[in-house]
């Protein structure tokens, strides 16, 4: 039996994506889950169990990929209801590095025109049904800069603004666009900061809830927004933070009572 609504999900090989694949699977959806190579979602199981999991292998900055994956949509469950658009990445080089950039270029491809070519042919489908979410991710780096971060803060700041716009022109086909940001979260992207106890530790004392986000708990606000629950919000980003983004950073945080 097919199932009754499914999500298409970018950046499934590892953390959020892996995360929101795995919850809207087990919570119902069949899952189209896509990310750069076909090991990277051997954990899906989709050769043994195709009735929850399609998978599809490449790169978000490919518009045949995008296409791809909302054809395997519609042609394996006959429908999609929700795109998470959450392949992402960081790599910003010191001004005046060789390279700089080259990697501004790559870093905007992946995080801004492969979001706006996942929302494109998501919104081909969904018009049709005349019903359908988009959920990019976006990151508390697009509010304002981090030091040394900026093609990724450039990036980030036009998915939040991108999602806005996409909001106002798909809404009127029973469309709703909104974004999800992350603050600091455990996942691949942010594992290197392992090696780097100090600097962890002085980022986790900005956050007012005192630690970092886990996967599920940017799962946990996909699920909300792709839900009847939100049926009437759009064009909005949730940030799910720990709190982060609500300090201006002046002063330093009361200590943590635990
Ligand atoms: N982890 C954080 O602290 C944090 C904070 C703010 C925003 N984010 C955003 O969350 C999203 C998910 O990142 P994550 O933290 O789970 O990182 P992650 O590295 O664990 O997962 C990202 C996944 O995206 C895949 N990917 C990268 N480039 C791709 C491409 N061109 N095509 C297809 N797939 C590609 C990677 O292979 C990986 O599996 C990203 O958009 C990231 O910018 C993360």
């Amino acid at each position: 039996m097919k199932p009754s609504e499914v999500a298409l999900v970018t950046g499934a090989g590892s953390g959020i994506g892996k995360a929101t694949a795995k919850m809207f699977a087990d919570r119902g959806y069949g899952v189209v889950a896509v990310d750069l190579t076909a090991e990277g979602l051997s954990w899906t199981g989709a050769e043994a169990d195709p009735g929850r999991y399609v998978t599809v292998a490449g790169s978000v900055t490919d518009e045949g990929l995008n296409r791809e994956a909302v054809a395997a949509a519609v042609d394996t469950f006959g429908r999609l209801d929700v795109s998470i658009l959450n392949a992402g990445i960081t790599g910003s080089k010191p001004w005046n590095e060789s390279g700089a950039i080259d990697a501004l270029r790559h870093i905007l491809d992946v995080n801004v025109v492969g979001v706006a070519m996942g929302i494109n042919e998501a919104a081909s489908v969904m018009k049709s049904q005349g019903h359908g979410v988009i959920l990019p991710t976006c990151s508390t780096s697009g509010l304002r800069g981090d030091p040394g971060n900026w093609a990724y803060n450039a990036s980030k700041a036009a998915v939040i603004n991108l999602v806005r716009a996409a909001a106002l022109d798909l809404g009127p086909f029973g469309i709703r666009v909104n974004g999800v940001a992350p603050g600091p979260t455990e996942t691949g992207l942010t594992v290197r900061l392992n090696q780097m106890p100090e600097l962890k530790q002085a980022m986790t004392n900005r956050i007012p809830l005192g630690r970092w986000g886990q996967p599920e708990d940017l799962a946990e606000v996909f699920w909300f927004l792709a839900s009847r629950a939100a049926a009437f919000i759009t064009g909005d980003t949730v940030f799910c933070d720990g709190g982060i983004s609500a300090n201006a950073g002046h002063f330093a945080l009361p200590e943590h009572p635990r």
